[in-house]
């Protein structure tokens, strides 16, 4: 057990999280500030024919109410109108109060602003629509069936199609997940401040200010420099800020309509119909393998959905493609439009959902076989990519195997299913592969040295909750060597030098190869700057000189120093900086396959007479390179066995396919796991360094933590009853029946 926790490896900003000092988008005060509030449809398709809004609009407090009749003209909005859109640009996503289409149920048609939330909470009641409705489709298993309403997106093929059916034993199988919500802590809100006519602050909940900041000055036809967006504190997004939602235009639209500084945050109903989620799916999976347990062929058909006004597409076959060594390999991925809001990228997206098909049909295998479901995977590991025929930069997936079952105590686990109990409980072990692409991407990061002796470094991410300040201040401290206690990591603002958006498990790597040259970049100018300014100094090279200690050291006579404070009081500035861009690994890509990988394994009692199950034992397992900060890698693991838990158990958006509407659109009826459903969590890291990737040798281990932990949670489920389930989240009924 990993008790001893490490106490010096605390966040950053944990005590601003945990006092409540931390000020997230809608925490920010602005003077003179009004509210906007949504109102939304209650149809799921046709078009507004008329939009009451006189008692609303008469009700006190009510500054404005926006429509797609009096919309002052958003350049983004209309990407032909060469006058108003010289760059041509087309928003992305719901044009919000654009025209009088209805898309789906609970989608913006109107914001209500007034000069208190509460004003326009109830005055958004008020606002009533006359429709024009037309026939929906909201039944995805329905119509997954009917080939003509998919839309083609990809195919791939190695070797012979279908060649698993040739193979001396095979599995077939359908898998079956729900539309899953990412439901953050912290709702979806933005802020606009007009500066001027050209000129916006945007506060807004984003994984990535630098993206939004682009889309805001493109979409409404202003210079980028005019564009602040700030995002200081991220209450948890799991992918749900990767892109802007109908609250960040309709935001900028209202504050220069109604001239004042407008918010609009959305409430958690409006979190299940106005951001995205992750898509609903069908997969069908066969493998075939030699009796001895050689793959000899995948085949991987998919279908999610997407919505009527945009294609969202994801890897769900992708890692059936390269995960094992297998030589013939076919797969398939459609997407069926629905009338519902537009799904996106949510923690392993594609992956997550692959996942649980693959790994889960490979137990399938492993059992027919009577091999060990690990021993399976053994037998056919990729030792290079067998897509692309690189090597992989680093892959240590084996020892998260050994590791997995040494922890777990996996010879426990029955051969046999249904063949062992505890305290009157079915006793099961099942375990799950995951795997996530890897890389690095730009990054320019700015370190500021002050004469006191303390460092800052800025660059313009966001963090959504793993840590990032956190690990970039290690990184810093590593390279500095000065007490993290002197450094500060500042981010979430577009006035600092670009940073990535944070994303597909990319940041520590992209941003940490921004850290790491900034702070060797700065070493050397201090050296520099001491051989010129400072007597003592003036002989040395800078190759004779260290920095340890928060000082400048002499190697050939450890006397003559002087301290980073003091050096930089001679230069008779406030400050040193400097700033560094770290570029894409565009050309290792070329060279290398990048991925991190993972293993989890799980011990599940399934009560026999209820059918309830219980995680009663989690090892998370993670080949995420070198481990920068332990504490929030090991956190990153943690949350990602929770939300795991989620997708195998309890997550499941559920649609009223009589009106389009989302059921159970909030907290209390979306489960999430709580804490009791949570038991202690156990993880691993390898913990080697990748080589290639960038400087650090870190990797990613956001989306490993989740992806493969479903199909391990089912596969102990059969291991405990005997009984294969196939679709999510797994419930006690099914198990029942
Ligand atoms: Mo993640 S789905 O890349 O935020």
């Amino acid at each position: 057990m990993d008790e001893n926790i490490f106490l010096n490896d605390d966040r950053v900003d944990g005590i601003e999280k945990v006092t409540g000092r931390a000020k997230y988008t809608a925490d920010q005060h602005i003077d003179n500030i009004a509210f906007g509030v949504f109102v939304t449809s209650t149809i799921a398709r046709g078009a507004i024919k008329n939009l009451l809004i006189a008692e609303a609009k008469n009700s006190p407090g009510v500054l404005d109410i926006i429509y797609y009749q009096n919309c002052p003209p958003v350049p983004g909005y209309r990407p032909h109108d060469k006058e108003l859109n010289k760059r041509g640009f087309e928003w992305q996503g719901l044009k919000v109060f654009n025209n009088n289409i209805v898309y789906h149920y609970g989608q913006p048609i109107a914001l209500v602003v007034a000069d208190t939330w509460e004003k326009a909470v109830k005055a958004a009641k008020l606002v009533k629509a006359e429709y024009i409705t037309d026939a929906f489709e909201t039944d995805f298993e329905k119509l997954r069936k009917d080939e003509s309403k998919l839309k083609k997106i990809g195919e791939y093929k190695r070797g012979e199609p279908d060649a698993y059916k040739k193979a001396e034993v095979f599995v077939e199988a359908e898998f079956f997940t729900p539309i899953e919500t990412h439901n953050p802590m912290e709702m979806h809100a933005t802020i606009a401040i007009w500066e001027g006519d050209d000129k916006l602050t945007v506060y807004d909940k984003s994984q990535g200010p630098k993206g939004t900041q682009s889309q805001l000055a493109r979409c409404f036809g202003l210079e980028e420099k005019n564009v602040r967006v700030v995002t200081e504190y991220v209450g948890g997004a799991f992918g749900a800020s990767l892109r802007s939602w109908p609250n960040v235009p309709a935001a900028v639209i209202a504050a220069k309509k109604v001239k004042r500084p407008v918010k609009v945050l959305l409430n958690r109903r409006q979190m299940f119909s106005m951001v995205g989620y992750r898509p609903q799916s069908w997969q069908k999976i066969s493998i075939g393998a030699t009796r001895e347990g050689k793959l000899m062929g995948i085949t991987h058909h998919a279908v999610s959905n997407t919505s009527r006004y945009e294609d969202y597409r994801e890897g769900i076959v992708n890692a059936s493609q390269f995960l094992y060594d297998c030589p013939n390999v076919n797969t398939s991925y459609k997407i069926l439009p629905l009338d519902l809001n537009t799904p996106t990228w949510m923690r392993g997206p594609g992956e997550a959902t692959g996942a649980f098909a693959l790994e889960c049909a490979l137990d399938e295998l492993a059992h027919k076989l009577n091999i060990d479901p690990v021993e399976l995977r053994v037998k056919n590991y990729a030792e290079m990519h067998p897509v692309s025929k690189l090597p992989w930069s680093s892959k240590f997936l084996k020892e998260c195997y050994d590791a997995g079952r040494e922890k777990i105590g996996w010879n426990k686990r029955p051969a046999i299913p249904r063949s062992l109990k505890e305290e009157g409980m079915l006793v099961g072990y099942g375990m799950g592969g995951g795997v996530f692409g890897a890389g690095r991407g730009n990054a320019a990061v700015k370190a500021i040295l002050k004469k006191d002796g303390t460092l800052t470094l800025q660059s313009a991410v966001s963090d959504m909750g793993p840590g990032t300040a956190t690990a970039m201040v290690k990184i810093a401290e590593g390279i500095m060597d000065m007490p993290a206690s002197k450094i500060r990591f500042q981010l979430g603002d577009t006035d600092f030098p670009p940073g990535p958006t944070q994303g597909g498990s990319t940041t520590t790597s992209t941003l940490g190869n921004g850290v790491s040259l900034v702070c060797n970049a700065l070493k050397k100018n201090l050296k520099e700057l001491a051989i010129t300014n400072v007597a003592s100094f003036k002989t040395l090279s800078a190759d004779d000189i260290e920095i340890k200690n928060e000082q400048l050291i002499s190697k050939k006579d450890n006397t003559v120093k002087i301290s980073l404070s003091e050096l930089v009081n001679s230069s008779g500035k406030e400050q040193v900086e400097i700033i560094q861009e770290s570029g894409r690994a565009a050309a290792e890509a070329q060279k290398y396959a990048m991925n991190s990988f993972s293993a989890h394994f799980v011990k599940v009692h399934v009560d026999p007479a209820t059918g309830a199950v219980k995680l009663k034992q989690i090892i998370a397992t993670g080949d995420g390179g070198k481990i920068i900060s332990e504490k929030t890698a090991r956190s990153q693991m943690i949350g990602g066995a929770v939300g795991g838990i989620g997708m195998a158990l309890t997550e499941e958006v559920l649609i009223d396919h009589t009106t389009g509407k989302y059921i159970n659109d909030n907290l209390g009826s979306y489960h999430v796991p709580l804490h009791t459903d949570v038991p202690h969590i156990d993880t691993w890291f390898p913990n080697k360094p990748d080589p290639v990737i960038n400087s650090t040798g870190a990797k990613g281990v956001g989306e490993i933590a989740l992806v493969g932990f479903a199909a391990a949670v089912a596969n102990a489920v059969f291991n405990a009853t005997g009984k294969r389930l196939y679709k999510l989240p797994i419930k006690p009924e099914d198990l029942m029946s």
